[in-house]
């Protein structure tokens, strides 16, 4: 990197704190070099009368182009609007990138898992245009855009080549939604041209879900619109171990904020027992983006080894460490 990188962190609600502290200690040992602008965000904000998502927050992101979240409260009642929603709109976060990759300790199906699923996160039937159009008749309007499709293209295919992918899949039903899905598809034929060292291909999403759960080894980078790419992403998490150890990114083209998917889980917050894991994997991802594929791909041997070795694991993995335990654990074995 050459220079220091400053990341907007927004330590989040419940265990957030705990994790984003146990991560940014990691991130020090790796010898990542990281300047971090802690912002408010979250329930604590809200209810201190800053907002969900305080201005100087999204200032801070739309400055440094770049943060790590940790996960954020969304506040019953009073109107708020939850503090990702936020982000996502004030920041136009076009594409929702998740890793799905088997991690050793986590015993499931399949053990050779190594997909990126990029999900378009503007457009498709989360556009918010649904009414009534008699008392029992009901419509939602599925929009897709060449500009929506080819940006989110675009993010997928220059990610995949950054990282040494050698796939991109187009997921798509455009056998039966010939305009909308048809127009996302071609406008993945249209980018893959520029990049002719990845393969392209497409599938029919019906036909990848079936795929996906007898030979998911096989896929690599998938990009899909809003509705299919966020049931698939929960289908690629649950195959290689759950929602708490899946990281995330939402990408856009003034900033990238990078977060676990999982909650603030109130029930153990405090209490030195959440797992970071989701939340490390997600500063993997960030410094991947940086181009810091050194430092991450040490990370990630290193968690990898103390999952391996199974001693020092947090309660949720049947351990006994507490959240700095783990982390500890991970900083010795990258020393
Ligand atoms: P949750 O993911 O916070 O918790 C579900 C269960 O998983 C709980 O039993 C919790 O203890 C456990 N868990 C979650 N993360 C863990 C970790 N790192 N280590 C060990 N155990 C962990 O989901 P829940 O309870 O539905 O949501 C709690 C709050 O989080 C809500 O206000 C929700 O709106 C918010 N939320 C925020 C997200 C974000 O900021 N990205 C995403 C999802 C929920």
């Amino acid at each position: 990197m050459g220079h220091k990188q400053t990341v907007t962190l927004i330590p989040g609600d419940g265990i957030g704190p705990e994790i984003s502290a146990a991560v940014t200690k990691i991130l020090a040992a790796s010898g990542a070099e990281i300047d971090w602008d802690t912002h408010e965000g979250g329930e604590a904000s809200a209810l201190a009368g800053k907002g969900v998502m305080p201005d100087a927050t999204i200032q801070s992101i739309a400055t440094n182009k770049i943060s790590l979240k940790g996960p954020t409260t969304t506040p019953t009642g009073g109107g708020h609007q939850s503090a990702n929603v936020t982000l996502r709109k004030r920041l136009d976060l076009y594409a929702n990138v998740r890793p799905a990759k088997s991690l050793p300790g986590y015993k499931t199906r399949f053990d050779n898992i190594d997909m990126i699923i990029v999900r378009e996160n503007t457009e498709d039937t989360y556009a918010g245009v649904e009414h009534m159009v008699a008392p029992n008749v009901a419509q939602c309007l599925k929009v897709i855009t060449w500009e929506g499709s080819e940006r989110v293209a675009k993010c997928a295919f220059e990610m995949a080549r950054k990282l040494k992918r050698k796939r991109v899949t187009c997921v798509h039903k455009a056998n039966i939604h010939k305009l909308s899905d048809g127009l996302f598809l071609k406008a993945h034929e249209h980018v893959a041209k520029e990049f002719p060292d990845l393969t392209f291909d497409s599938i029919i999403v019906d036909n990848l879900c079936m795929q996906l759960v007898t030979r998911p080894e096989e896929f690599d980078v998938l990009v899909l619109p809003n509705l299919y790419g966020d049931i698939v992403s929960d289908l690629c998490a649950g195959l290689v171990g759950g929602l708490g150890v899946a990281p995330g990114a939402n990408i856009g083209s003034t900033g990238a904020v990078f977060e676990a998917v999982h909650g603030s889980a109130p029930d153990i917050a405090g209490k030195g027992l959440a797992n970071p894991t989701a939340l490390l994997l997600s500063a993997v991802m960030m410094l991947q983006h940086m181009g810091e594929l050194q430092k991450a791909e040490r990370i990630e041997k290193a968690l990898h080894a103390v999952l391996a070795e199974g001693k020092h694991l947090t309660r949720d993995l049947k351990g006994a460490a507490s959240t700095m335990q783990f982390a500890d654990a991970i900083i010795a074995k990258m020393n």
